[in-house]
């Protein structure tokens, strides 16, 4: 795991977004693992203007996100896949058939969580997976548990994942209480990993990610084991590491 030390939130986007600009630039057609929340927003931002600078080229880029809230229509404004339009799809010349992210409506979930591992898998993987982090070490909607979930698959939220989503919500009644996510088995699928993370409430998990037991009740301490993981963090998310 190669740890990059940034600044503070904005050095942290700009190294982001540099590290995916990169892939990117050299491999127009690359298929980019993508992830939602607070953490990424500003490496989007940086993508974005990399992109109106004519710098990039979004048109033959595939995307599959990481998860969505399970019973969100995709219009719904906390909905992950609004998020992604929002943040970045529309600003970018990136074909929309081109960008997938789970059906937070779909019926047959065991079926259509399976469909899209196996769409992932025949994109051929993803060659950059971003991950954020969150502060109980959950890596997509991996909550802590008893062992390594591999495959796509519904989750039910956990009490500190609810509360911290919360934030975004006009109450803590409305956040969703499950949502599909990709398994650890389809991240590590990836050629290659991101992870960002700032603020001193992400400080124990990144510890923990990167020198603490690799354990599934700290889900992102599975990627001490990918060959491939870079950590983009501000000062304030590596005060616990040496
Ligand atoms: C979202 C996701 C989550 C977030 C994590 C941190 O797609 O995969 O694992 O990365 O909850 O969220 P923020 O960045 O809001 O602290």
């Amino acid at each position: 795991m190669r740890i990059v030390r940034a600044k503070d939130y904005e050095d942290m986007s700009r190294k982001a977004a540099a590290i995916i600009a990169a892939q990117v630039t050299l491999k127009p057609d690359c298929v980019l693992g993508l992830a939602t929340g607070s953490t990424p927003i500003g490496t989007y931002k940086n993508l974005v203007a990399a992109y109106e600078a004519g710098d990039l080229d979004f048109s033959q880029v595939k995307t599959y996100n990481l998860d969505e809230y399970r019973g969100l229509p995709g219009d719904h404004d906390q909905s992950y896949r609004y998020f992604m339009n929002v943040n970045l799809f529309d600003h970018v010349n990136i074909d929309k058939a081109n960008t997938h992210v789970p059906d937070g409506l779909m019926e047959d979930y065991e079926a259509a969580c399976a469909e899209y591992d196996e769409a992932v898998a025949a994109a051929g993987h993803q060659d950059l997976q971003l991950l954020g982090i969150g502060n109980n070490g959950h890596i997509g909607f991996n909550e802590p548990c008893d062992s390594f979930i591999k495959g796509t698959h519904c989750v039910d939220l956990t009490e500190s994942t609810i509360q911290a989503n919360s934030r975004l919500f006009d109450s803590i009644d409305d956040v969703p209480r499950q949502a599909y996510t990709m398994g650890i088995g389809t991240i590590m699928g990836a050629k290659s990993i991101l992870v960002v993370a700032n603020g001193d409430a992400k400080a124990q998990a990144v510890h923990d990610m990167c020198y603490g037991p690799i354990v599934p009740s700290c889900p992102a301490s599975i990627l001490q084991l990918h060959p491939n993981v870079v950590v983009v963090a501000d000062e304030a998310a590596l005060a616990l590491c040496p």
